[in-house]
């Protein structure tokens, strides 16, 4: 079998994601069956930025599966001094998958070139593929079905917005983004076009109306991980949130609402949502988190073959 890497969804098609969440669900279910699976197999992470839940669904995603999992902080190894084709073409040699969070898609494209084993995309400037699994698995789970079901994105366009975006409407699913900013470092042309050729994508600033007919409403920061605490940053900082303050999902916006909220986390209160929206019976984030641990397995096993 050829290899399959994850970078973002272009190379999976509706019904390999479709078989993905199917594989996701039954490994949750039946966890023990696959204690096994990856005996005695090796995942390199690589991280260039901070992470909570990556790291640790990838970690004890290997753990459950009976393999390993190396941890190499981009800082600490020798990626800083050498070539990232080189240094790729060494560790291939010695794990049996890479899973990197690297800061742009160029870096982990250039990865997945030199490297004779497989690639997952732990999140870059444009992608965030893994994220967006445990997110459609995520809805499944609490309303039974992704087809036709309606997802509004709020905030700023970014990296999770596109792999919403590519994943969902490849799902049969509605998304709406309510985008008043674009970050520019994520923009994908190629992929909003093939969304918008489906029918199923559509930006719009229109937040309430978009709110009342969503099934789903999810939110994301609107600051990149790596400018969160950059003081150089400060002042973008402080345009983005004045810009996006009446785009907060709050209470006022969904006293009356009955769709489920998600976010991907970190979240940061006060911001891009509000406490009201974190604790409501309609949010979700945590199982949302919980699911990147059962998403990743199935990944993984997929990409190693074992699947
Ligand atoms: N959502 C997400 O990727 O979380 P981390 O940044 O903590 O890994």
């Amino acid at each position: 079998m050829a290899k399959k890497h994850m970078l973002n969804y272009k190379n999976w098609s509706g019904s390999e994601l479709r078989e993905l969440l199917d594989l996701a669900i039954e490994v949750k279910k039946n966890q023990k069956n696959y204690w096994n699976a990856l005996d005695h197999m090796t995942l390199a992470m690589i991280f260039q930025k901070t992470s909570t839940r990556t790291r640790v669904s990838f970690e004890v995603a290997m753990t459950q599966l009976g393999g390993h999992a190396i941890f190499l902080d981009w800082r600490s190894t020798n990626f800083i001094l050498a070539e990232l084709k080189d240094e790729i073409r060494y560790l291939d040699r010695n794990v049996d998958a890479i899973m990197a969070r690297l800061m742009t898609f160029e870096q982990v494209q250039e990865m997945a070139e030199y490297s004779r084993v497989p690639v997952i995309n732990g999140c870059d400037n444009k992608y965030h593929p893994t994220q967006g699994l445990a997110d459609f698995l995520t809805i499944k789970e609490h309303l039974g079905q992704l087809e036709g079901v309606h997802l509004v994105y709020v905030g700023i366009h970014n990296n999770v917005a596109n792999s919403l975006v590519e994943g969902g409407t490849k799902l049969g699913m509605r998304v709406t983004t309510v985008c008043p900013e674009f970050n520019e470092a994520s923009r994908d042309q190629e992929l909003l076009d093939e969304a918008a050729k489906t029918g199923l994508y559509e930006n719009t600033l229109d937040l309430k109306a978009a709110v009342a007919a969503a099934d789903v409403v999810y939110t994301d920061t609107w600051v990149d991980m790596e400018f969160f605490l950059d003081p150089k940053f400060e002042e973008e900082k402080k345009r983005r949130i004045e810009k996006m303050l009446p785009y907060q999902l709050n209470e006022a916006l969904l006293k009356n609402s009955k769709a489920l909220i998600m976010h991907d986390m970190p979240i940061h209160p006060g911001y891009e949502i509000d406490r009201w929206a974190i604790e409501s019976s309609n949010a979700i984030m945590f199982d949302q988190a919980e699911n990147r641990l059962h998403a990743e397995k199935a990944v993984l096993l997929r990409v190693l073959g074992k699947a």
